[in-house]
């Protein structure tokens, strides 16, 4: 078996792809018959992703289809688990790579890096949770994020000022909803400039910032890759007068446009760089922020110099009429052919984007994270859209523009599995779905399965039907879904936190609970959370039940707003009826939970040591801290 310390990808020197890719390397390995592939993190499809190829290169194409091959982060770890195979292969390359699971080759998993710069490593273990607890623990433990980011998120781009900041925050309270922080999307900027703030739409951000803390809110901005083209702006101009962007093959400035317009892209593999770009997010944490989102980090191109010129409703229409973004060929906003005229520097070499592609939003999330340490005396909170594997040690990751639909419902839980097997334990979706029109039922079904996920957040789309929990009408059954939340942080919290420092999963499989149960190998819609929970969400428009799998005996909880009924099933399959203001999960035999012994509105007015104990009569080791000092 290999071992290896932490990646480090500054060690590796560059080579550029030749185009007719004879510096392309292959790799296959035989398969048997039964064997079951698992990981690929952020990929489109089934939890055993044999029978179909995927490409690691990261797009910010919004219209997640179910045979999409590449989504906006690249997490090359992958296991092959059987009878007698049991093996985790991780492909570390900043190129693209094609991963074909007995699919272009049969019987086979064949992989093609098209690059030189490439190393492979094999983790062979007795089952695929032990070849997982190896990998976690060579790439390291992930970022540790305050206990307010535990709580509740609501978002929506389109939220433009303080009005409508305070008019969602008082749905939330007139409703009775509790409710942690509000993401501010681009429009707080003024005129999409990074690091910057729009003063008629938020006259004195400072003090809106400490206002809402003093009401137990905080708010979360976003910050884009792209450094608009703007002379006068700080971020600019220190960018231009010490060359921190990337340059084109004729040694300018590489230009390309994102929602400001012209940008250009920093160049996040210079150490310096990403030291300058997270001491930015200083004009941020000095108006009180605590809490990012960086976004567009694949990065985004709508066009450039070198592509056609699309209009700012041009790239609104395609995404909200996919089947004409379809029509376009190739991906439809990433203009990926402006990504061979982009240059980095990286150890003095100049490296065209393209062959460290997949690198780029992962070293961005590196200079946010580490700029946030220093800049900050406490824990930050971080989500990134394009990652890469070794980037949950500075921050986590959201699964970008999924679709209110049943379907990508689904897929949220699968991701669950696959991003906990490579290290992105803080992760999660936009709660309802970010494009279409979420229902009332989907959202409480959808909100079911983020109760247990550690970044638990309702965004939505500009145009798309109002998605806040008050929004459909009377609140009460929201009121009672989401109040399992918070009745569930000390166990989320603790689990998260203890998985963390053991380089562990926090969400995972059914089957690496129960290596060897042939059944619970093909199960696809059940997870475990932490050690002692398992759930099976309702995930089918119109269900009011579902079949469940116990591989042992269990004790099923239903919640229903006030309080927690527990009953002993045995093992084997049961169907069980769930309404849509309940939610019910199972505590795993000999196994017990710790829940608030009271509801709360936000996770200020938490009290970890107050709690009750659920599930069988064992003891619960409960991790316990202040939720906010940073921890090693
Ligand atoms: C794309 C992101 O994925 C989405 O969440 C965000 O609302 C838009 N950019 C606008 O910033």
């Amino acid at each position: 078996m290999n071992s290896f310390a932490v990646i480090n990808r500054e060690d590796i020197t560059y080579e550029r792809t030749d185009p007719d890719k004879t510096q392309s390397r292959g790799f296959t390995w035989d398969l048997d018959e039964d064997d079951v592939i698992y990981g690929l993190g952020e990929t489109m499809g089934g939890m055993d992703k044999r029978g179909r190829t995927f490409v690691s290169y990261n797009t910010d194409d919004s219209h997640h289809r179910p045979d999409m091959p590449s989504m906006y982060g690249s997490h090359n770890f992958f296991i092959v688990e059987g009878k007698s195979s049991h093996f985790g292969i991780f492909v570390d390359s900043p190129a693209r790579v094609t991963f074909s699971f007995d699919d272009i080759k049969k019987g086979q998993v064949y992989v093609l890096v098209e690059s030189p710069d490439v190393a492979i490593y094999t983790i062979v273990e007795d089952n695929a949770y032990q070849i997982t607890r190896t990998f976690l623990k060579m790439i390291g433990p992930s970022f540790a994020p305050p206990l307010w980011a535990f709580g509740f998120g609501q978002s929506r781009w389109g939220y433009k000022n303080k009005r409508d900041i305070n008019r969602v925050i008082r749905g939330y309270k007139n409703a009775n909803l509790p409710l942690d922080y509000v993401c501010l999307d681009i429009d707080y900027m003024d005129r999409y400039i990074d690091f910057t703030v729009n003063k008629k739409r938020f006259p004195d951000m400072a003090s809106f910032v400490e206002e809402k803390k003093n009401e137990g809110i905080h708010l979360v901005p976003i910050v884009d890759a792209g450094v608009k083209v703007e002379p006068g702006d700080q971020t600019y101009d220190e960018g231009v007068r010490y060359n921190y962007f990337c340059r084109n093959e004729k040694g300018k400035f590489f230009k390309a446009a994102v929602w400001p317009g012209m940008t250009h892209f920093p160049d996040f593999f210079r150490e310096n760089v990403r030291r300058w770009f997270g001491g930015r997010y200083k004009a941020l944490t000095d108006l009180g922020f605590e809490g990012f989102w960086n976004d567009m980090n694949e990065p985004a191109i709508f066009y450039g110099e070198n592509s056609k010129q699309q209009s700012f409703l041009d790239m609104v229409l395609d995404f909200f009429l996919p089947s004409r973004g379809e029509k376009k060929e190739g991906a439809k906003s990433n203009a990926y052919e402006e990504y061979e005229h982009f240059y980095h520097v990286i150890g003095g070499i100049e490296v065209c984007h393209h062959d460290v592609h997949n690198l780029y939003g992962a070293q961005m999330m590196k200079a946010s994270g580490e700029g946030l340490k220093q800049l900050l005396d406490k824990r930050y909170l971080l989500f990134s859209r394009s990652s890469y594997i070794g980037a949950h040690r500075y921050g986590g990751i959201w699964t970008g523009d999924n679709s209110s639909t049943f379907f990508m419902l689904r897929q949220n839980l699968i991701h669950m599995a696959s991003l906990n097997m490579c290290g992105f334990i803080y992760s999660g979706a936009d709660t309802g779905g970010f494009g279409g029109n979420c229902t009332k039922e989907l959202l409480l079904r959808w909100l079911a399965l983020s109760d247990f996920t550690p970044l638990m957040r309702d965004h939505s789309a500009i145009a798309t039907r109002k998605q806040e929990c008050y929004a459909f009408g009377d609140p009460e059954d929201f009121r009672k879904v989401l109040s399992l939340r918070y009745r569930l942080i000390p166990y989320i919290y603790s689990e998260f936190m203890k998985a963390r420092a053991n380089c562990d999963m926090y969400m995972m499989p059914l089957s690496f609970g129960y290596p060897g149960d042939e059944k619970a190998r093909r199960i696809e819609d059940q997870l475990l959370v932490g050690e002692g929970v398992m759930i099976a969400p309702i995930m089918k428009e119109g269900a009011l039940s579902r079949k469940v799998y116990l591989p042992e005996e269990m004790m099923e909880v239903r919640y229903n707003g006030n309080g927690f009924r527990q009953e002993v099933c045995p093992a084997g399959e049961r169907v069980v009826k769930v309404p849509l203001h309940e939610v019910v999960f199972y505590i795993r035999k000999n196994k017990a939970i710790v829940v608030s012994n009271k509801g709360v509105q936000n996770t200020g007015q938490l009290n970890l040591y107050d709690v009750v104990k659920l599930g069988y009569d064992v003891p619960y080791d409960q991790y316990l801290d202040d939720g906010i000092t940073p921890v090693a």
